[in-house]
């Protein structure tokens, strides 16, 4: 059994209702339903925990706890943090959990904030999945399962 973490920083909270035009209707509630169907059978081999904080430090407190409860891996949507947040990366960096960037919208095309081509916590994760709106999370967790799978 795989235990995993979807966390989820600032303003993600609302997803569905916050600017559907860039995140789409689908909101966080919806996520489990989706991650079953889309593990098929191997749904029964990986325990999901969901958290979302707008906080940097609720967030860096809930990595410390994934740590200590040997979580086996984090998908991440760090929000607007992803691009700014040196303590993030941090903690990231000692924790040493994989962890998958994750972002609803295809960060990299939205060229009209340049920011968000930036991220600070890119350099301690072990990949990055972005632009497909909710899927992005479910794919993170299948890639998380099958990189574990395959060690
Ligand atoms: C986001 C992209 C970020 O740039 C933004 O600040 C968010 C959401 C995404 O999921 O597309 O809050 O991480």
């Amino acid at each position: 059994m795989y235990n995993f973490l979807v966390l989820n920083g600032p303003n993600l909270g609302h997803i569905g209702k916050r600017q559907p035009e860039i995140y789409g209707s689908d909101t966080l509630e919806d996520l489990p339903e989706i991650l079953k169907n889309m593990m098929g059978d191997n749904a029964s081999e990986i325990s999901l925990d969901y958290f979302q904080a707008n906080s940097e430090g609720a967030i860096i407190d809930r990595l410390e706890q994934a740590r200590e409860k040997k979580v086996d891996g984090i998908a991440f949507n760090a929000g607007a943090y992803t691009h700014t947040s040196l303590a993030i990366a941090d903690s990231l960096a000692w924790i040493k959990i994989p962890c998958v960037e994750v972002h609803i919208s295809n960060v990299m095309a939205r060229t009209e904030d340049p920011i968000r081509q930036q991220s600070l916590i890119g350099k301690q994760c072990i990949g990055v999945i972005a632009g497909f709106g909710i899927l992005s999370y479910a794919l993170a967790v299948q890639a998380l399962y099958q990189r574990l799978k395959q060690k």
